[in-house]
């Protein structure tokens, strides 16, 4: 039977701008839509905008206009933002789409003659915001927690969905099936929500108070609530239930949303499904929040990232690879230019822009820029079984972590498969075996070289297309007729045929320095980080293991050339090939952490580092240390006593400066 991958987004509201928390869960999407459809797999993306409801009726008329005109605009920019970000959605739904209407009034049909639509009356404190109304004990100070401001009492009669009815039988859902709801704190937080009584849900607004809605095909007095209209287009947009994509994707459906919007789909969504007869859809998967400098994005805190204003300053490819490789799922992440930049710096720049270009250069010097024949079984040496190896168990965890929606996981995978590569090249010494005329050997090292830069290209295809376009195209792989199957690519060798021409030079991932335009927000965090980038071009000067009587003098100026700042140690673990050395990485409060390589083997424990602060100095030229790049350098004693970490003694920060 044919597979399939169905995977949606939140609907978006069109009474804002989409912002980098919407192009987020988008850009997700995307890449799970490539992911899956590179193993074959008929895919469905489905995205689009939420249209009915107050809150939009409230924004047009703020602006003077009709709320059709208003809600056609907004949902414009949406829709012609998405491929600018390389979005490739399969349908842009709006919930004023003529078909999704239809589908609403069918499926409340059903649920009224199924017996679970009742009328009834109810008051309570409704907030227009939220749209929903609030029980006391939610009220903050008689305020809605999120708008602080006082929600208006409403009494009326309505028409209520029977929710509550399937409430046990949605927590032994949950419980039963762990993978529907994930990741697991929370699907906890859900079956927490579940022990509490769940109440009915009022699922109509009378028109007398709002007419912007679909009207309920049993009483023309009324409109549908916006969230009871706003989760069918999952299916509506499918053609439910006779249309052909229906039956094909539904089965396959994953949903992903933020955690402000859990319970709707977790519980809401669930039971309609269940009320309907529906089938439920296979998993949510819920992320955190973006914020700004540690702040939520506001438009009152003016902190708002616009998606385009990124690309144009740093690239696409940059942008969507920072994205998907920083925010772990689940959690909240935070977003700065200068963790952009870094993270541009360290996994693209030089790690993965400089293994294309030496690799490249290389197969242009030595073999007139054609790759060399496949390697023989026999010819291969124990570093050549050990980087197939690390090909075969990094890519499959890269899959493993891709397919649960880890992304940030995935492409650490990847990356430590691109520093195994780079540290392959420097072990063979391909430019030796060139001096020493060792051709075959040579050619084998260079063959599995450009194997490894064919299966990172691929493996990179659903996060950066363009940059993985690129790379392909500098391996001479014929695109039109490179099908690909991900999984094969990931577990078998294929190399490059023999004679394919290749590039003579590479320059994918310029370094990039932060490029500030705007004033206002985070002003004093981007003038220190630009600081640092400027320093950090600089010629670093200074004279390790001198003794002091011998130190030349410096001036101030130089001295203010070296960026000293506290870091704390986040993980630690030994050299992989020196046992003087340890690996951490640290965060000196650019929001990433920086890998950096110390001699403190001797003295310390990678578990006695972790959680420590230290001092760091931030803008020593990167450098490899056995094989590993380090990104700075920690300071330390050399004390009688033995090693001695440099250390403040009071309460500080990643990220403070030393002077
Ligand atoms: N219209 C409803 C969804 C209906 S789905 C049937 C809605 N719209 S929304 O415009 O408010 O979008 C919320 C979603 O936008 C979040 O769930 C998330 O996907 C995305 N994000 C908005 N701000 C975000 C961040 N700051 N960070 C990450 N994602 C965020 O709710």
């Amino acid at each position: 039977m044919e597979e399939t991958f169905y995977i949606t987004t939140p609907i978006y509201y069109v009474n804002a701008e989409p912002h980098l928390g919407h192009a987020y869960t988008t850009i997700l999407a995307d890449s799970l839509s490539r992911f899956h459809k590179m193993q074959g797999k008929r895919t469905f993306f489905l995205t689009g905008t939420d249209e009915h409801g107050d809150k939009i009726m409230q924004s047009a008329r703020e602006r003077g206009e009709d709320a059709q005109e208003y809600a056609d605009r907004v949902s414009r920019q949406f829709r012609e933002l998405w491929p600018e970000l390389n979005i490739d959605y399969d349908r842009f739904i709006r919930t004023t789409d003529p078909d999704h209407v239809a589908c609403v009034q069918r499926f409340l049909q059903l649920v009224y003659d199924n017996g679970d639509i009742y009328f009834g009356e109810y008051g309570g404190y409704y907030c227009f915001g939220c749209e929903r109304f609030f029980t006391e004990k939610e009220l903050e100070d008689g305020n809605c927690p999120d708008h602080q401001k006082p929600p208006e009492y409403i009494q009326e009669t309505n028409y209520f969905f029977r929710m509550s009815r399937y409430q046990e039988w949605l927590r032994g859902y949950i419980q039963d099936n762990p993978d529907f709801i994930q990741p697991e704190r929370y699907r906890r937080e859900v079956l927490a929500m579940l022990r509490e009584p769940l109440d009915d849900l009022c699922i109509s607004r009378p028109k007398s108070r709002l007419e912007w809605g679909i009207e309920l095909p049993f009483d023309s007095g009324y409109v549908t609530y916006v969230w009871f209209d706003a989760l069918l287009n999952y299916i509506s947009a499918l053609g439910w239930p006779e249309g052909e994509d229906y039956v094909r994707f539904w089965p396959a459906a994953h949903h992903l949303v933020a955690k402000d919007i859990l319970k709707p789909h977790a519980i809401f969504w669930p039971t309609m499904l269940r009320a309907a007869g529906v089938p439920l859809y296979r998993g949510l998967r819920v992320h955190g929040y973006w914020k700004v400098h540690e702040e939520k994005m506001s438009k009152t805190l003016g902190n708002v990232v616009r998606p385009l204003e990124l690309r144009s300053k740093y690239g696409l490819d940059a942008f969507r690879f920072f994205l998907l490789r920083e925010m772990q799922f689940g959690h909240d992440g935070n977003f700065s230019e200068e963790g952009l930049i870094g993270r541009f710096n360290a996994d693209l720049a030089n790690d993965l822009g400089n293994l294309f270009s030496r690799c490249l250069a290389m197969t242009g010097k030595y073999f007139g820029a054609s790759a060399p024949p496949h390697p023989d079984d026999l010819d291969l040496e124990r570093e050549d079984e050990e980087l197939l190896q690390l090909g075969r168990d990094y890519l499959e965890k890269y899959l493993q972590c891709f397919e649960a929606v880890h992304t940030a996981e995935a492409l650490e995978w990847l990356m430590e498969f691109v520093r195994g590569v780079n540290k392959y090249i420097d072990t063979t010494a391909p430019w030796s075996l060139y001096k020493q005329g060792y051709t075959q050997r040579l050619q084998t090292v260079l063959a599995l070289a450009l194997a490894s830069l064919r299966r990172i290209a691929l493996a990179l295809r659903p996060v950066m297309p363009d940059a993985s376009h690129t790379m392909c195209e500098q391996l001479g792989l014929d695109l039109g007729s490179l099908d690909v199957d991900l999984r094969q690519e990931c577990s078998e060798w294929v190399f490059l045929s023999e004679g394919t021409r290749v590039a003579k030079k590479s320059n994918l991932f310029p370094r990039q320095e932060l490029k500030l335009e705007r004033e206002g927000a985070g002003e004093g965090k981007h003038a220190s980080g630009q600081k640092k980038n400027k320093a950090g071009k600089e010629k670093a000067e200074s004279k390790q293991g001198s003794e002091s009587e011998q130190t030349p003098e410096i001036d101030f100026t130089d001295f203010q050339k070296l960026d000293m700042r506290v870091g704390r140690v986040e993980g630690a673990s030994p050299h992989p090939d020196a046992d003087r050395l340890l690996q951490l990485e640290v965060d000196a409060g650019e929001g990433y952490t920086r890998r950096i390589v110390a001699g403190l083997a001797e003295a310390y424990s990678p578990q006695d580092l972790v959680g420590r602060h230290v001092t760091v100095l931030a803008n020593l030229k990167p450098r490899k240390l056995r094989g590993v790049t380090s990104h700075g350098m920690v300071l330390a004693v050399h004390g009688e006593q033995g090693l001695s970490l440099l250390a403040p003694d009071q309460v500080v920060s990643p990220g403070d400066k030393i002077s």
